[in-house]
């Protein structure tokens, strides 16, 4: 694991798209994996931002992203596929048809997962795999549990998830129960890892993902097996790595 440490947040993200856009260009076709949150927001925007200086053209690159809410439909404010037209396909030139979200409207759990997991296989595998990370070290909807998940599958989302996601809905049963996941195995694919996370709030998940056991405790210790990821951090995220 190779650890990036940016003077700021804006700096991390900027550290990334450089990543992500030096990638892009050295294979147009790439296949990138994209997650929601709160952490890549600077970073896409550093990506609207190069797009429109003509530094890098999203035009051949096909994307799939981490997870979806269960039957949150794509136009919904909440939804994930509604969050990543709004922060960065809407403002850059990827081919819609290309960008891939699993479907939250379809309740055929197995149909959904399976074909998720075919698509990518068809697509030649994820190339580069953008990550955040959970307080908890989950990554994608993959939480703390007793075993690392192979493929993209459901999850039931604890009490608390609920609890914190009501906020954002205008009741609490509208929150969704459940939310399709890539699996860990699906994530430890890609070819090539990119991890963000800033904050000080993260730094105490960041020693124990990269310095600490591997375990399905922590989801994202499982990466310190990956062959190539690089992990890109702000100082406070980085203030307990020793
Ligand atoms: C988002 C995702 C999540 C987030 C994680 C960190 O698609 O899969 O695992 O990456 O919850 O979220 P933020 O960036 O909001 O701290």
């Amino acid at each position: 694991v190779e650890i990036i440490v940016a003077p700021s947040y804006d700096a991390m993200s900027r550290v990334a798209a450089d990543i992500m856009t030096t990638f892009i260009n050295e294979k147009p076709h790439a296949v990138i994996g994209l997650a929601t949150g709160t952490t890549p927001l600077g970073m896409y925007q550093q990506l609207i931002s190069d797009y429109t200086n003509k530094l890098v053209t999203f035009k051949d690159v096909r994307s799939y992203n981490l997870d979806e809410y269960c039957g949150l439909a794509p136009d919904h404010k909440q939804s994930y596929r509604y969050f990543m037209q709004d922060k960065l396909f809407n403002h850059i030139d990827i081919n819609p048809h290309n960008t891939f979200v699993p479907d939250g409207k379809n309740t055929d759990v197995d149909a959904v997962c399976d074909a998720y997991e075919q698509d990518i296989i068809d697509a030649g595998g994820i190339d580069l795999q953008l990550l955040g990370l959970g307080h908890n070290g989950h990554i994608g909807f993959n939480e703390p549990d007793d075993v690392f998940s192979p493929y993209t599958h459901v999850v039931t989302l604890s009490d608390s998830t609920i609890d914190a996601n009501s906020r954002l809905f205008s009741s609490r049963d509208e929150v969704p129960k459940c939310a399709y996941t890539m699996g860990i195995g699906t994530i430890m694919r890609a070819r090539e890892i990119l991890v963000i996370a800033s904050g000080k709030g993260k730094a105490s998940i960041v020693r124990d993902a990269f310095f600490g056991p591997i375990t399905p405790r922590v989801p994202a210790s499982v990466l310190q097996l990956h062959q190539n990821v690089t992990v890109v951090l702000d100082e406070e995220a980085a203030s307990l790595c020793e």
